[in-house]
């Protein structure tokens, strides 16, 4: 089973694929985490990533790309196995490049969760977390920018998995363990195949 977790940047798309992995035993792939794994290392990566991420914007396309067929081609079992992608895909070229690459190990992606948060909500989430995480972009400004981005150029995705039959709206305005309550109703049809 390979799942797309989606949604606003705030909305929990981290703490449910925690969730997730526990009640399914799915490999997480979090292009945020790596990331930020890639700026802590201080790689050239890592570098590139940073300038972007500091300022709310999406890194290119290819860097994504590549950094993903390079995780597949090291790790051929978490394609095999199922994964969770959280934060990727974020543009209808990435969705594209996705649906490519797994295509070669024979899979698909069977079903979209998309948590839908209210605006206020994950504005306030967000700068509570900054309080705390480090994270460079957790700060109103790029929060604001980081918005922007997701409207003009992830929300789109929405309607391309809406056509593609496996998306699963679900209100992420509730409580960690309700809104997970949900996810299960939703992905419990695709386990039992
Ligand atoms: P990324 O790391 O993916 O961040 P994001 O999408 O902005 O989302 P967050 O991680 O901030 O939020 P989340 O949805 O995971 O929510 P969480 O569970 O943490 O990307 C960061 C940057 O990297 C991008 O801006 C871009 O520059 C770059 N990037 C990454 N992927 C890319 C790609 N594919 N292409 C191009 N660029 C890419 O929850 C948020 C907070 O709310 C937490 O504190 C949590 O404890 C709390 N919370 C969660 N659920 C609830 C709840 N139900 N009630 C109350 N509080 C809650
Ligand atoms: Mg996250």
């Amino acid at each position: 089973m390979n799942i797309v977790i989606f949604g606003a940047p705030g909305s929990g798309k981290g703490t449910q694929s925690e969730k997730m992995i526990q009640e399914y035993g799915l490999h997480h792939i979090s292009t945020g985490e790596l990331l930020r794994d890639h700026i802590a290392r201080g790689t050239h990566l890592g570098k590139v990533a940073d300038t972007y991420i500091s300022q709310g914007l999406l890194i290119p396309d290819e860097l994504i790309v590549e950094l993903l067929s390079e995780i597949f081609k090291e790790h051929p079992e978490k394609a095999a196995k199922g994964v969770i992608f959280d934060g990727f895909p974020r543009t209808i070229a990435q969705a594209e490049a996705l649906s490519k690459m797994l295509g070669e190990y024979g899979t698909v992606i069977h079903a979209v969760i998309g948590l839908e948060v209210n605006e206020d909500e994950l504005v306030r989430r967000m700068l509570e977390r900054g309080k705390q995480s480090g994270r460079s972009d957790d700060n109103i400004d790029t929060i604001r920018k980081r918005l922007d981005v997701y409207h003009k150029q992830t929300a789109p995705l929405k309607d391309y998995y809406l056509t593609a039959g496996s998306y699963h709206s679900i209100n992420g305005n509730r409580s960690v363990d309700e809104i997970f309550e949900d996810i299960r109703k939703s992905l419990d049809p695709y386990k039992e195949k």
